[in-house]
């Protein structure tokens, strides 16, 4: 198995946030499965859901979680909030499942400077109801398929870093 360390969990939760701390914690690199697809396919991922569609978006995650499993090693890698469903993710290293209700989430997310352009560059969070039925069903997903879960609920990054580091 790739000696990675995969940070899933729900949009928003702070998957890049904790990646980039863990590389900072590390000094291993940082790579996001959403940044690799845009570049692939030179679109952000807006355009890519609004002009190909999500099953397109789905099959390019998994093609960079084949490429993940067999070509990269020692990093740490995060993902979308639908990447967790891809085809043998344990392939790729050490799931850590980041959790947050999706309540504090959103409050979150609302409480930021930037949300608007949080909030619009995220095709699945722009009807609340159905993102929160989303949520409802990855939750059962994410506990599947991860080795560690993290409550990280209103806690600094540095610390949520720190036990990944400790308990990985
Ligand atoms: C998605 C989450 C997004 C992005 C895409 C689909 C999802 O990433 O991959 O919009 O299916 O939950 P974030 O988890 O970083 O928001």
């Amino acid at each position: 198995m790739a000696d990675n360390i995969v940070l899933i969990g729900f949009m928003a939760v702070g998957k890049g946030r904790t990646a980039r701390e863990l590389s900072r914690q590390t000094g291993r690199f940082a790579v996001d499965c959403d940044d690799l697809i845009e570049s692939l396919v030179k679109m952000n991922i807006a355009d890519i859901f609004a002009t190909h569609g999500e099953l397109y978006f789905r099959a390019l995650e998994g093609r960079v979680a084949r490429w993940l499993a067999e070509c990269v090693s020692a990093t740490i890698v995060s993902t979308g909030g639908g990447f967790a469903a891809v085809a043998d993710l344990g392939r790729i290293g050490t799931i850590v499942h980041l959790h947050s209700e999706f309540d504090a989430i959103i409050a979150a997310i609302r409480g930021h400077p930037r949300a608007r352009q949080k909030i619009k560059k995220r095709p699945l969070l722009q009807d609340l109801d159905q993102a929160r039925r989303l949520y409802d069903r990855r939750r059962q997903l994410y506990r599947q398929v991860a080795d560690l879960q993290i409550d990280v609920t209103g806690r600094p990054v540095s610390l949520v870093a720190a036990e990944i580091i400790e308990r990985t």
